[in-house]
């Protein structure tokens, strides 16, 4: 048995794409709709009132495309609505703290860094997901970070001195790995590394998101039987900055529509 219907993927703008990314990666016979609510970026300063109306009004538009299941390319949101919002929907909708955690929790380690939004970090939704498993989370809001990467500020200067700042506490504190914990920042992988770090040491939970997304169609027999991968994007903001911005961290960004914008 197979479903043919679309699978949702929202973000507040363009960091999403480095989930939707892992997840072609792993299902490249899917048919995702990517929506990017560019009109209201950044979601890290909004409380969860206003999370929560985001969220609902993403939902209900993936609704009316009647997606098979959605996936929230947004820490922010994965940590202060997905809870909330779940049972109002009949579709799976599956985020990104979980399936990280649950791959974490294997380590040997015993301190892990967590830079991400202020929202996420006041959630504590990584924190207590991951200290049962005996491993200290030390955690860093990052507010200036979206910024950069919305603006396609990748390699400046002054983008060098922010993320020092923001690093050096948690490098300070010894940790082993650092948790990307906002889809804007696995953008900014190279220009951390020039900072001295490697590869390994940073963990992307779109992988895991990804890996679990896969795991979760094929046991309901969700799986697409499509020979290649089929794209479309909306975004609530303007149509051509989010083409020119996306240039950057996706190719495949070919048309986009406008929708959600009141
Ligand atoms: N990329 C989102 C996240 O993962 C939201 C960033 C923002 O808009 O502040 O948290």
């Amino acid at each position: 048995m197979e479903n043919n219907n679309p699978i949702g993927v929202f973000d507040s703008g363009v960091g999403g794409l480095s989930v939707l990314k892992e997840l072609v990666r792993e299902l490249p016979n899917e048919k995702f709709i990517y929506f990017g609510d560019t009109l209201r970026v950044p979601y890290g300063d909004k409380s969860i009132d206003e999370l929560l109306i985001c969220t609902r009004r993403i939902l209900d538009f993936f609704k009316a495309k009647e997606v098979k299941s959605v996936i929230v390319a947004c820490n922010t949101c994965s940590a202060n609505t997905l809870k909330l919002v779940k049972d109002e929907y009949d579709f799976e909708i599956l985020g990104l703290i979980e399936p990280a955690a649950k791959y974490i929790s294997s380590f040997k380690t015993q301190k892990i860094g967590l830079i991400a939004t202020t929202a996420t970090v006041k959630s504590n939704a990584y924190k207590n997901a991951i200290e049962p498993f005996g491993i200290k989370v030390f955690q860093q809001n990052c507010p200036k970070l979206v910024k950069f990467v919305e603006n396609g500020e990748l390699e400046s200067e002054n983008l060098q001195k922010t993320l020092k700042e923001y690093l050096k506490p948690l490098l300070d504190e010894q940790i082993e790995h650092l948790i990307l914990g906002c889809t804007h920042y696995p953008f900014l992988v190279p220009a951390m590394k020039k900072l001295g770090l490697k590869d390994d040491f940073f963990i992307n939970p779109a992988v895991c998101l990804a890996i679990k997304t896969k795991e979760f169609l094929k046991q309901n027999k969700l799986l697409n039987n499509l020979r290649k991968t089929e794209l479309e994007f909306f975004v609530s903001g303007d149509t051509e900055d989010f083409k020119r911005n996306s240039k950057l961290f996706f190719d495949e960004v070919a048309e986009v529509k406008q929708v959600l914008t009141d």
